[in-house]
């Protein structure tokens, strides 16, 4: 962090407010404002009675002794508790009405659907965990997971949950050399993995990345592969099984281990901004508690209500709120293959036609796209089934969260902007929808029980309406317990930046609603002539323009004012790239923010450079703008050939 990361100058100017309305605000589980204030009441004056409270909402074998144990910086929640999140999310439906019900509804990207109620669900799950047994995985190993997103992904974390293995699920979309480092850092005994995955009808080689991964790979003994694109493929004798005959020989008698409160559930992977991936450790009950209360009531979950959140479960958004936080509520959640553009650009509002999903939950970078491609192709769909609609990964631009309010939801569906991270495990902050008034660009106001403030670098709180550094003040249930194999990084990055609070890298400004506005990592703000600038307030600023699809801003040195402001535009479909329009840009940007923002460089292009979780490779944008050599890892690139043209452009 910078020496002088707080005092982020906030240019956003929005005033928009919608309630929420009446009638979907009376069948809620948080019906008022009054309600959400007494629950953040209680739960500030007595955090551990209050999460005590929610974790009744949990199966125990054996009830806890102490709720916590804050040792600054590693907490233990509900010690000597024994539980086990596999029965959570199963066994625990089988004696109630639950138990004939969907489960999960799957979409494969060719166009099958398979649906499993949470007794075969059960099943299934009950059998892979034998299996694993059999290959003599015992509680406290680590296996790692390289699936598509089919049930059988799903399947592979609950049956590794059940018997206390510790999952490690890689995207399938990183590169053998990813899934080498991270089987290494892990440890992992064992790799689950598919021949292939379809992604716009094309079939991802998953098979042959492992192979290539597990040269370099020095702990993993036995390889598993599920059988779904029926590619050829090597089978390595000895160490490559297949799923399908394990399965066959596996008995669906498996109970649940009863596993301690900390027991650690899974290892994810992020990338930090330098370095090598952390691989953040979350344990079994806080999390549980987290991903289950969250996903009840921010989304506002209903019994008869079909559930869809679009991410891949290779990353948290998936472990939290397709697989663990749904499935321990009972839910019904859908779970889709592959990409929102195939075979067409409806793919999306297809499924939601075809399922009647009540819950939508999708990412910024999503509707984005779907803006491009136009109006034309949510129009075409039924979606008066949806209820609810759900953001997350990024802060989402007021245009974008307004076509989301009018063309889907149809102006009657609250918008839940949920902030949180993987190190978080569990959304922290979003409006609880039946009670707080949403704002097209803000994430609103803190879950009950997180204490989130924005202050400078001693953690004074800032005034109202200044930009400062988010940080979390107590510690919750669902937070990270430490960097896999590196407490002195955890330690660091987290708890050595402001004094006792858990810091978070994000900027941020709270109005004087007491309502929080994301204004990005602080390592990508920008300081122009002495002021601090959100990159992402300037590029909501020029998606604003009507012939601007989408926008990357970065900074690149300047000799005069520090830091130059570089923008990187995608234009909307048939509008002609022209210096007029660069002119007509500044001009825009310098008009909704003021001359202090006007971009020094503006550079048109047809794809911006993204992970494969969407996010924009800011570094890469940072090196093309500076005419840098771009360095470091670009092995999480969504498309490369967008860097490759950008380069081109820039010759
Ligand atoms: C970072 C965490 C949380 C699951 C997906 C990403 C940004 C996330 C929002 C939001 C503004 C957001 C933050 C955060 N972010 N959600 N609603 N509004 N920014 O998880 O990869 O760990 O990234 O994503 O910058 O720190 P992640």
């Amino acid at each position: 962090m910078s020496a002088s990361a707080s005092h982020i100058t906030s240019v956003l100017k929005e005033t928009r407010s919608f309630p929420p309305p009446p009638r979907f605000a009376a069948h809620a589980h948080i019906r008022s404002l009054e309600e959400y204030e007494e629950l953040c009441q209680r739960a500030r004056e007595n955090p551990e009675a209050f999460w005590a409270d929610q974790a009744e909402r949990l199966h125990w074998f054996q009830r806890w002794q102490q709720v916590l144990d804050w040792k600054e910086p590693h907490a233990q929640w509900f010690v000597g508790g024994k539980l086990n999140a596999s029965y959570n999310c199963l066994d625990r439906h089988l004696n109630t009405p639950h138990k004939n019900k969907a489960a999960i509804i799957w979409e494969g990207e060719p166009g099958e659907s398979r649906i499993l109620t949470y007794q075969t669900l059960h099943r299934e799950v009950c059998q892979f965990a034998n299996v694993l047994k059999a290959l003599g995985m015992q509680p406290g190993d680590r296996v790692t997971i390289y699936m598509p997103m089919v049930p059988e992904l799903a399947i592979a974390m609950l049956a590794c949950a059940r018997i206390g293995v510790t999952h490690s699920v890689i995207f399938g979309g990183f590169s053998a050399d990813a899934v080498a480092d991270r089987n290494n850092d892990a440890k992992s005994r064992l790799i689950i993995t598919a021949d292939g995955g379809w992604r716009r009808g094309k079939v991802i080689p998953l098979k042959d990345n492992v192979d290539e991964a597990l040269t370099k790979s020095t702990t993993i003994e036995k390889c598993i592969v599920l059988n779904r694109c029926h590619q050829q493929i090597t089978m390595k004798p000895g160490r490559d099984l297949w799923w399908h005959e394990l399965m066959a020989q596996a008995s669906a008698d498996c109970p649940a281990v009863p596993l301690d409160s900390e027991h650690p559930l899974y290892i994810l992977y992020t990338s930090g901004s330098t370095g090598k991936p952390k691989g953040i450790l979350h344990t079994t009950a806080g999390y549980l508690l987290g991903t289950s209360l969250t996903h009840e009531w921010i989304f506002d979950l209903r019994e008869e209500d079909t559930y869809w959140c679009t991410a891949d479960i290779g990353w948290v958004t998936g472990h939290s709120y397709i697989v663990y936080g749904p499935l321990c509520n009972g839910a019904t959640t859908l779970m889709y293959e592959g990409a929102p553009n195939y075979p067409r650009e409806d793919r999306f509002w297809e499924i939601i036609e075809k399922y009647q999903v009540n819950i939508f939950y999708t990412a910024p970078t999503a509707i984005r796209a779907f803006i491009k491609w136009g109006d034309k192709w949510p129009n075409g769909h039924d979606l008066s089934s949806l209820r609810l609609l759900g953001s997350v990964g990024e802060p989402i631009n007021p245009e974008a969260w307004m076509w989301y309010h009018t063309v889907i939801g149809k102006e009657k569906c609250p918008i839940v902007d949920t902030w949180w991270q993987t190190e978080t495990g569990a959304i922290m902050i979003a409006p609880v929808p039946g009670a707080i008034a949403t704002k097209p660009g803000s994430a609103t106001r803190p879950f009950p029980g997180i204490i989130a403030e924005v202050v400078d670098r001693q953690g004074r709180p800032v005034p109202d309406n200044t930009g400062g550094l988010l940080v979390i003040r107590q510690p919750w249930p669902a937070m990270l317990r430490t960097i896999y194999g590196d407490d002195e990084r955890y330690r660091q990055q987290y708890w050595n930046q402001v004094p006792h609070c858990y810091f978070t890298a994000d900027g941020a400004r709270r109005d004087s609603d007491g309502y929080i506005w994301i204004m990005g990592r602080v390592d990508d703000v920008l300081n122009v002539a002495g002021h601090r600038l959100s990159t992402m307030e300037i590029e909501s600023a020029l998606v604003h323009h009507p012939k601007v699809a989408e926008a990357a801003v970065v900074g690149r040195p300047d000799e005069i004012k520090g830091e130059g402001i570089a923008c990187f535009v995608t234009l909307v479909g048939g509008v002609p790239a022209s210096d007029e329009l660069k002119k007509e840009l500044r001009e825009h940007v310098a008009h909704e923010i003021g001359a202090l923002a006007r971009p020094d460089d503006i550079r048109f292009t047809e794809a911006l450079p993204k992970t494969r979780s969407g996010k924009i490779m800011r570094r890469l944008l940072r090196d093309i703008a500076s005419g840098r050599e771009t360095v470091g890892d670009t092995t999480t690139l969504e498309d490369y050939s967008a860097l490759a043209r950008l380069r081109e452009e820039e010759a």
